[in-house]
C-alpha cells in the first residue's frame, strides 16, 4: 500500500506485560484505568479514528468529535464502513488518523507500514486476554515514555510511550 504522505497515520494501543489488549470483547483491565481513556480522548479527538467491527461493537457507539470510520465486509447503520484498510485511510477527512485497534486491524496497519507512531500505553500488569498487540520489529524505536505510578483510580502503573520509525 502507497503511503499517504499528506496526512499523519498513527496506531493508538493500550497493552499489558504480555501484550494483551482485550478478553470477551472489552479491554482486560476493565474501567480500572481511567487515565488512559483520558489520554485517548485527548489524542484523538478531532482526528479521524478507524476501527475494527468488533472494537466499534465493544465501544458501542461512535466516538464524538472525530470522525469514524469501521472497518467491516458488511454494511452497519449510523456509522461509515470500509471493506479494506486502504479504502478507509482514502475515505479520512482530518489531517491526523488514529488506527484504533483491535488487533486484527493493528496486523493489518503495521504489515501494510502506513503507520509512522504509536501511541502506546504500557499497564504493568499481567491480566487474562484474548487477542494480541504484534511484537514490534527493529524498524521501530521508542522515542518516548512518561510513567505514572497507580492511584486511587487508577490500579495499576502504567507508561505512556511513543514509539516510531
Ligand atoms: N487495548 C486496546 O488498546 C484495544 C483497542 C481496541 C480493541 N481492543 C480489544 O480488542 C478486541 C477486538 O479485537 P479483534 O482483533 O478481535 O477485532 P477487531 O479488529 O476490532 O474487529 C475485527 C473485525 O473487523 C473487520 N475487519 C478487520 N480488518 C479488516 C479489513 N482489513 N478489511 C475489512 N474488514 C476488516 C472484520 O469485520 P466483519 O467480521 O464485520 O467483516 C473483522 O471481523 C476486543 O477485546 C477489544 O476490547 C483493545
Amino acid at each position: 500500500m502507497e503511503r499517504n504522505h499528506k496526512k499523519q497515520c498513527s496506531i493508538v494501543v493500550a497493552y499489558d506485560r504480555r501484550r494483551g489488549i482485550g478478553i470477551d470483547n472489552k479491554l482486560p483491565w476493565g474501567r480500572s484505568l481511567p487515565a488512559d481513556l483520558q489520554h485517548f480522548r485527548q489524542l484523538t479527538t478531532g482526528g479521524t479514528v478507524i476501527m475494527g467491527r468488533k472494537t466499534y461493537e465493544s465501544i458501542g457507539r461512535p466516538l464524538p468529535n472525530r470522525q469514524n470510520i469501521v472497518l467491516t465486509h458488511s454494511k452497519l447503520d449510523g456509522i461509515a464502513t470500509a471493506s479494506s484498510l486502504e479504502s478507509a485511510l482514502q475515505m479520512a477527512s482530518k489531517d491526523t488518523i488514529y488506527i484504533i485497534g483491535g488487533a486484527t486491524v493493528y496486523a493489518a496497519a503495521l504489515k501494510s507500514n502506513v503507520v509512522s507512531r504509536i501511541y502506546a500505553t504500557e499497564v504493568d500488569a499481567e491480566l487474562p486476554a484474548d487477542t494480541f498487540f504484534p511484537e514490534l520489529d527493529d524498524t521501530w524505536r521508542k522515542t518516548s515514555e512518561e510513567s505514572h505510578a497507580a492511584d486511587n483510580a487508577n490500579i495499576y502503573p502504567y507508561i505512556f510511550a511513543i514509539y516510531e520509525k
